[in-house]
């Protein structure tokens, strides 16, 4: 009788622990895939992206669409064509909607590349399209503009015309 009680101590310490690390897994998936804390109005999104880790992927809505951020690590190559710096920072951002048919591609972060469920298209980090994959063509950048450590999409800003520039 009492090996079985030891057996169901066990079990549902056991259990206990399982179900704890379950949660605390969840809770960190959440959070690495919260969109960030945006404002939406009159077709602009606002939000802070001072907070973003090296390495971090956040979606945020513009006008009905989805518009991915990362925060580059330091050892991605910089692309002037898509992306910018706040400080020493170094972000990337696009319409995540694919050049090919229009899915919604996924990101990788471990690949740090973006794939389209839809007919296997291929996006860099920076959301150009990998050659021999369907997408004609890179994301769309939206216009935006960079204040301080606030995003503004929406609105064509000094960063956004440098990178037109350069496309
Ligand atoms: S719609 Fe993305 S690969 Fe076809």
């Amino acid at each position: 009788m009492a090996e079985v009680k030891r057996r169901d101590f066990l079990g549902l310490t056991l259990g206990g622990v399982a179900a704890v690390g379950g949660i605390a897994s969840l809770i960190a998936m959440k959070k690495t895939w919260d969109p960030l804390p945006s404002v939406v109005s009159a077709g602009f999104t606002t939000v802070d992206i001072g907070n973003m880790q090296e390495g971090e992927f956040s979606q945020v809505e513009w006008r009905g669409k989805p518009v991915f951020i990362i925060r580059k690590s330091s050892n991605d190559a910089f692309d002037d064509k898509r992306d910018f710096k706040i400080g020493d920072k170094v972000y990337t951002l696009g319409l995540q909607v694919c050049t090919h048919l229009g899915c919604i591609p996924l990101y990788k972060s471990n690949e740090k590349e973006f794939l389209c469920p839809c007919h296997g298209g291929r996006f860099t980090i920076s959301g150009v399209n990998i050659e021999g994959t369907p997408p004609p063509r890179p994301f769309d950048i939206p216009p935006f503009k960079v204040e301080g450590t606030v995003l503004t999409l929406g609105e064509a800003g000094e960063e956004y015309n440098k990178m037109m520039a350069l496309a």
